[in-house]
């Protein structure tokens, strides 16, 4: 713990920005130095944090000459755009955008299950999707111990998982609702308030959307399964915080419960919560702002025969998003993988 980095926050001001700001604070990164990025329109404008005080910068290729490590959680276009330039400029890159999480050159990682190929990072290392990160925390230990085979998932996803104006959109919308009047969707196709959303991100040829292949794939890389199949059905529904996911997975050996339920208890990064005679189960507002994903309503699935059902919620700002990134860079750091690049530029 003897280095200081010059961190640069790109996206800062958005929803996964400053949580990235909290988390850095509260696990105490040592940071020389930190510095908040976004697009020109929040140049100049200023962000306050447990008494501190930072002007937000515009987010250039030169902003990355002086910063060892650069957090992106500004979309895919500006990761595209910027990511290569900080690279270039000698800074390792934590994106949590999809731009680089299918290239064989970038390492996908959540340290709970493969921290390691964070080392095998050409500069940029790739934040895996939210839904995926929830997932894989109730998936991931039941594959260890029976192997995973196959699996259809449901998602119910947050607005958050949206930003920062998707959660002003709901609140405008339940306010307008309760004072008699209507507003018009504008993040959204349509109101999300009261309805539910079979739409989660771009529709593909195939009829699913990028976000329903998105657990496949990202799934496939993460746990070196280039085998297993995955359908899922994403769906944004009307909550603000924590994503919840539906799981029916199939395994190579036969399942027991019980086993299944001290797996899920002895990994660290989920918790069980399964008692639902006492009505007691994992739920959006219980599981917002903590830190471990909570899984239960967990059952042998009555349609695979090695099959368990199980109900995953995980806020999606946090270990979906700023926490598995922090993780990422706090493993690298206690593991002396993390370096004060040579500035190339
Ligand atoms: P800004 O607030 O200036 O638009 P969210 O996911 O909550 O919508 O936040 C998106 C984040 O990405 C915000 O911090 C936003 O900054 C930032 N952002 C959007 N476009 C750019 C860009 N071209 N360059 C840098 N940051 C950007």
């Amino acid at each position: 713990m003897d280095r200081n980095y010059n961190l640069g926050i790109i996206g800062a001001t958005g929803a996964v920005g400053q949580e990235l700001i909290h988390f850095i604070h509260e696990r105490n990164f040592p940071c020389a130095q930190i510095r908040l990025f976004a697009s020109a329109r929040s140049a100049g404008k200023k962000i306050e944090y447990m008494g501190k005080s930072w002007t937000v910068e515009e987010a250039r290729p030169e902003s990355f000459c002086d910063l060892d490590l650069a957090i992106f959680s500004a979309g895919g276009s500006t990761s595209k755009k910027l990511a290569p330039e900080a690279v270039e400029r000698g800074c390792l890159v934590i994106d949590n955008s999809s731009a680089f999480r299918m290239d064989p050159k970038v390492p996908l990682v959540v340290p709970e299950i493969n921290a390691q190929a964070s080392t095998q990072h050409e500069g940029i290392i790739a934040n895996p999707n939210c839904t995926t990160i929830v997932a894989l925390m109730g998936l991931y230990p039941l594959h260890r111990a029976f192997g995973l085979k196959r699996f259809f998932a449901a998602t119910y996803q947050a607005v958050s998982g949206t930003g920062a104006a998707a959660i002003y959109e709901l609140e405008e919308q339940v306010k307008a609702w309760a004072l008699g009047n209507s507003v018009s969707p504008e993040v959204y196709p349509h109101p999300i308030a009261f309805n539910l959303l079979p739409h989660v991100d771009a529709f593909l040829e195939n009829g699913y959307t990028k976000e329903e292949m998105k657990m496949q794939n990202e799934s496939r890389k993460i746990m070196k399964l280039a085998g297993i199949q995955a359908s899922t059905t994403c769906v944004r529904v009307p909550v603000f915080r924590a994503h919840s996911v539906v799981i029916n997975a199939e395994f190579n050996a036969p399942v027991d419960l019980d086993v299944a339920r001290q797996a899920i208890t002895d990994f660290s990064g989920s918790e069980l919560v399964d008692e639902p005679e006492n009505g007691q189960y994992p739920m959006p507002i219980d599981f917002a702002e903590k830190e471990k994903c909570g899984v239960g309503r967990m059952r042998r699935d009555l349609v695979f025969e090695n099959g368990i059902t199980l109900w995953v919620v995980g806020d999606q700002l946090w270990k979906g998003a700023a926490l598995n990134a922090i993780q990422i860079v706090e493993w690298m750091h206690e593991n002396g993988h993390l370096k004060v690049m040579p500035k190339l530029i």
